[in-house]
């Protein structure tokens, strides 16, 4: 699978060894920043990766803040990326069973590195499971003032 990563400061330490982790399992990883901690706004970085994915047809992406809160729904407002704010193994294998999740986002300061491995490996061996899920996936895009009551 191929990957785009990005981080604010506050997932800037993890962002190495996400990479190393994904790299190790055969992805192609690229790294859309930051290159160092210092203070950014997490806005910028979440539309640089769902940019990067929504122009790369099939590719995912990984987005990650202090909390993952801010970072995935700034993702969330580029119309077809569906982001998914992830705590375990289980939210990260439902974002793409159920819900056909493109980037998945987790916190720095909420999860260790074996939450997040498992949370990689639960992200990368689900696949969306269409069917009714679809139907409800594709309104998603509906989902603005005065499409869908
Ligand atoms: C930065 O301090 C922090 O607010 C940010 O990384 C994120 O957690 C916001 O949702």
């Amino acid at each position: 699978m191929k990957f785009y990563i990005a981080t604010d400061h506050a997932g800037y330490a993890l962002k190495s060894y996400v990479i190393e982790l994904l790299q190790t399992k055969g992805h192609e990883v690229v790294d859309l920043g930051p290159s160092n901690d210092n203070r950014v706004d997490y806005p910028d970085f979440a539309n640089k990766c769902s940019h990067a994915v929504l122009g790369d047809k099939g590719s995912f992406g990984i987005l990650i803040c202090g909390t993952g809160i801010g970072i995935s729904v700034a993702a969330n407002k580029n119309r077809g990326i569906r982001a998914a704010l992830c705590h375990d193994a289980y939210t990260a294998s439902m974002s793409r069973a159920h819900n056909d999740a493109n980037i998945l986002c987790f916190g720095e300061r909420v999860v260790g590195k074996g939450v997040i491995e498992s949370m990689i490996e639960a992200f990368c061996n689900t696949s969306f499971e269409g069917g009714r899920h679809s139907d409800r996936v594709n309104k998603i895009d509906g989902c603005q003032i005065g499409k869908i009551d």
